[in-house]
C-alpha cells in the first residue's frame, strides 16, 4: 500500500518533514529517493530541525554522512551517491547505526540489498511547480502514517 501527498512549495516540504518526524522513533530508517533537485535533503532538514532543534543542516553531498544528536538517540543524515560500494556502508558505521539511530538516506540503492526492508521509503517526484511524494512502507509503518 503507498500513501500520496502532494507538495506545493519549499516551505511545505519542510512543514511536512515537521509532521513526519513525530512519528519517527529510534532504529528507523527512512529512504528518499527521486531525482537531483527533487527536495530530499529539503524534507530531512525539516525532520531534523524539528527533532533537533533549528540548526544548520547542511547537504551531506560531499561528507556522505552527517550526525545530530537528539535528545534520546542520534540521528544520521546520509547521501549515498558517493558511496563506491554497497560494503563501504560497513566501514561507515551506517549498518550499525541503522539499528539504534534515526536514519535518513538520499540515494539508497547504493547500498544495494543492505537496505532494510523494514525502512519507510519516500520517492519525490516533480509535479509542475511541486512535488509528489509516494510513501511506501510495510504494515507498521502505514498504520503510523495515518498519524501525518
Ligand atoms: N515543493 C518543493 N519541495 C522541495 N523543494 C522545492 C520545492 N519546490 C522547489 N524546491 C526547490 O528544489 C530544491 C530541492 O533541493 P534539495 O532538497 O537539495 O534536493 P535533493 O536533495 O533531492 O537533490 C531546493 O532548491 C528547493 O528550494
Ligand atoms: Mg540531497
Amino acid at each position: 500500500m503507498q500513501v500520496n501527498r502532494r507538495i506545493e512549495s519549499e516551505s511545505e516540504m519542510l512543514s511536512f518533514g515537521q509532521s513526519l518526524s513525530q512519528i519517527l522513533a529510534m532504529g528507523d530508517v527512512v529512504a528518499l529517493t527521486g531525482d537531483l533537485g527533487a527536495g530530499k535533503t529539503t524534507l530531512s532538514r525539516g525532520i531534523i530541525q524539528a527533532l533537533c532543534g533549528d540548526l544548520d543542516v547542511p547537504s551531506p553531498t560531499y561528507t556522505i554522512v552527517q550526525t545530530y544528536e537528539c535528545g534520546a538517540f542520534e540521528l544520521w543524515h546520509c547521501d549515498l551517491y558517493r558511496l563506491e560500494r554497497p560494503d563501504d556502508i560497513f566501514e561507515l558505521g551506517l549498518f550499525d547505526a541503522m539499528d539504534d539511530c534515526v536514519c535518513l538516506i538520499e540515494w539508497p540503492d547504493r547500498m544495494g540489498e543492505h537496505l532494510l526492508e523494514s525502512a519507510l521509503t519516500i520517492d519525490i517526484q516533480f509535479e509542475g511547480d511541486g512535488r509528489r511524494l509516494t510513501m511506501s512502507g510495510n504494515t507498521p509503518w502505514q498504520e503510523r502514517l495515518a498519524h501525518v
